[in-house]
């Protein structure tokens, strides 16, 4: 009886978002919190209710979605695979096609994957990984970072909680990252500025002996804040001049996020451990490290069940990656995300010289972001609760946005039309011509 009753879910949105509220834990994602949406289904770039009213999602899972909704070639691989085997460890045909083809299409020597199910878990992994083979303990991030939510990662990434959930692990530090949009100076300037921070951090607090560096190439929770040219290459020189290994975190940015096929790649960089996950799954929960043969030998990371986890690159998972990621490289969608990306960041700077309460149109590819400002003189950030407005406005029009607060994120599915990148720009240019104080 009781099971009967809990079945009968009420289909109404409301009712069915409260509903789910009574039992699941506080601490779900802030845009599912004031959205209050419940999504009933997906095709291509939007997204449906359960009331049947359809968005624009320029969201995608925070990055995930990079083939968007129910794309036919991926709903159609996942099933194939389901009806097969989707659990183990064993060899399966995706997972060895799979680490093949990200072997092609990492830069450099990077040619070893392993498997993993969240991008924290990927992340302390890589950290596991460079110290087995520098046998150095301490790790660096930047100001802005962030590689999730586990203890292991916490240190280095910002998030204001985090001292309140320690003790925390030792032996990782933080040096300045180069946000060009907050630096009162030049790009160069700014550039020098954190290199200088992060001599200081090498020197000062790792005694000249870092196991790694860790970066994003370009931040995204921080609001996909762009570093100048050249500081990804610098930082890349510095790691080398201290004998430590650079783990790039392309968790976001890889996989044709930024219109190449990763971050790094506009840097012309080659890092020595790559970690990558969400958009490669394109919605299936896989992450995972990608270095080199000789920094994948070292021990105990190498030892027989010491880098594995339980549903790391099982063949579901394996399936999903590889589905997602040829359908990245056959339909071509870094360059189409450089053109859309460009079309957007074109349409935002024309949309800042009509309105002047956005600023700092930045990123690269489908990776965008700007500032929500009170006045084009100031740039001061707008209040929080004048962003919520802001993002309940769009959502009204039906788009669903990042922007809740003044540094917004715009990362929608690779394959987003030039037609729909045209009407978010619409909705964005409505929304600021009616918003008093926006
Ligand atoms: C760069 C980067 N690294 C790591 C993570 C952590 O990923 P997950 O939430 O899957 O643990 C994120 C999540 O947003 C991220 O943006």
């Amino acid at each position: 009886m009781l099971v009967e009753a809990k079945r009968a879910a009420p289909l109404d949105q409301k009712s069915l978002f409260e509903t789910e509220q009574e039992f699941i834990a506080p601490g779900v994602q802030t845009i599912a919190l004031l959205s209050e949406l419940a999504i009933d289904h997906g095709r291509g770039s939007t997204l449906v209710d359960v009331n049947g009213r359809a968005y624009l999602d320029l969201n995608a899972g925070v990055s995930v979605a990079s083939l968007g909704h129910a794309h036919p070639r991926y709903v159609r691989a996942l099933t194939e695979q389901l009806e097969a085997v989707s659990v183990g460890s064993f060899t399966s045909r995706p997972r060895a096609e799979l680490v093949k083809l990200i072997a092609d299409l990492a830069p450099g020597d990077l040619t070893r994957t392993q498997f993993f199910s969240g991008g924290a878990e990927a992340v302390e992994a890589a950290i596991r990984l460079a110290r087995s083979y520098t046998k150095r303990t301490d790790i660096i991030g930047f100001t802005g970072g962030f590689h999730g939510k586990t203890a292991g990662v916490l240190p280095i990434s910002e998030i204001d909680w985090k001292t309140s959930v320690g003790p925390l692990p030792t032996g990782q530090h933080v040096a300045v990252y180069p946000d060009v949009t907050t630096f009162d100076g030049t790009a160069e300037e700014c550039a020098h500025a954190s290199l200088k921070s992060l001599r200081a951090v090498i020197e000062e607090e790792c005694r000249g002996r870092p196991a790694a560096i860790i970066i994003e190439p370009i931040q995204g929770t921080a609001g996909n804040i762009v570093p100048p040219d050249g500081f990804l290459a610098a930082v890349r020189q510095m790691a080398a001049e201290y004998g430590a290994l650079l783990i790039a975190d392309e968790m976001i940015t890889g996989f044709g996020r930024t219109g190449k096929m990763f971050g790094c790649d506009h840097d012309g960089v080659v890092p020595d451990i790559m970690t990558v996950g969400k958009g490669m799954g394109g919605g299936f929960p896989v992450s995972a490290v990608i270095s080199t043969d000789e920094i994948m030998s070292a021990k105990p990371f190498s030892l027989p069940s010491a880098s594995s986890s339980s549903y790391g690159g099982n063949p579901l998972a394996a399936a999903a990656a590889l589905t997602t990621i040829r359908t990245i490289v056959e339909e071509n969608l870094a360059a189409h995300a450089a053109s859309i990306g460009k079309l957007l960041r074109d349409g935002l700077n024309a949309i800042a010289q009509r309105h002047g309460t956005i600023a700092n149109i930045r990123g690269r590819g489908l990776l965008v972001g700007f500032d929500l400002v009170t006045d084009a003189n100031s740039e001061q950030l707008l209040a929080k609760s004048d962003c919520v407005q802001f993002f309940k406005d769009c959502l009204a029009r039906g788009l669903i946005m990042m922007c809740y607060t003044p540094r917004v994120r715009i990362h929608p599915p690779l394959i987003l039309r030039a037609d729909e990148a045209q009407h978010a720009l619409t909705v964005i240019d409505e929304v600021l011509a009616q918003t008093s104080g926006c």
